[in-house]
């Protein structure tokens, strides 16, 4: 059996994605080698460290400016020496230089239907503007925020009175399935045969 994918996940917050990634690992397809936080308490981490998985916290308080937090950064994901990166819910925008060194590597999810509504608050827009369709987004990371590369979607209809935090909910139910099928298919293209080229 090959070696399954090495993820990395790296985190702010609740990490119910985080979770979601480790229910559907498999020594077949991928396994979360590491949990990178941001945030000393970051509810993910507890979940991360119930389970046994390595975990880090780099703190952007512990060090003197961005770059150097970055730097530290880097090094806590090289560490676990991951093929691929996934953030869930990392709060922090980074920078070129941080992106360009895990290029191709790097990879969110996000709660729309990029290209539509990137950035914060995106169920609140999405019903502002009346969208009828919804969803969440898997993308690689490029230095322009929210408009990396699209890897995979999963979409839903807005209902009828539908309010942001009704909306939320659905669309983070997707995300436990998309995120999870996306680190399953990265894993099996790894082995795929070439395709066949045309005769
Ligand atoms: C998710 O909605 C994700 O799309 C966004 O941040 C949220 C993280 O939620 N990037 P969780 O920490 O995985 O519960």
């Amino acid at each position: 059996m090959n070696d399954p994918l090495r993820v990395a996940v790296v985190i702010s917050g609740r990490g119910s994605n985080l979770r979601a990634l480790h229910l559907a690992a498999h020594p077949s397809t991928y396994a979360i080698v590491g949990v990178i936080s941001d945030k000393p308490t970051a509810q993910g981490l507890t979940y991360a460290r119930q389970c046994r998985l390595p975990t880090t916290v780099v703190d952007p308080h512990d060090y003197p400016d961005t770059g150097q937090f970055e730097r530290a950064l880097a090094h806590a994901i090289d560490d676990v020496r991951p093929d691929i990166v996934a953030l869930a819910g990392f709060l922090r925008i980074l920078s070129a230089a941080f992106v360009d060194r895990f290029h191709g590597r790097l990879i969110n999810i996000h709660p729309s239907l990029l290209p539509a509504f990137p950035g914060l608050d995106t169920h609140r827009r999405a019903l502002a503007a009346g969208a009828t369709e919804h969803g969440a987004t898997v993308h690689y990371v490029t230095p322009q925020v929210d408009g990396g590369p699209i890897i995979a979607q999963s979409r839903l209809v807005v209902e009828a009175g539908e309010d942001p935090t009704q909306l939320a909910k659905r669309v983070l139910a997707l995300e436990h399935t998309l995120y999870p099928q996306v680190l399953t298919a990265l894993a099996r293209a790894r082995h795929a045969p070439p395709p066949t080229p045309p005769s």
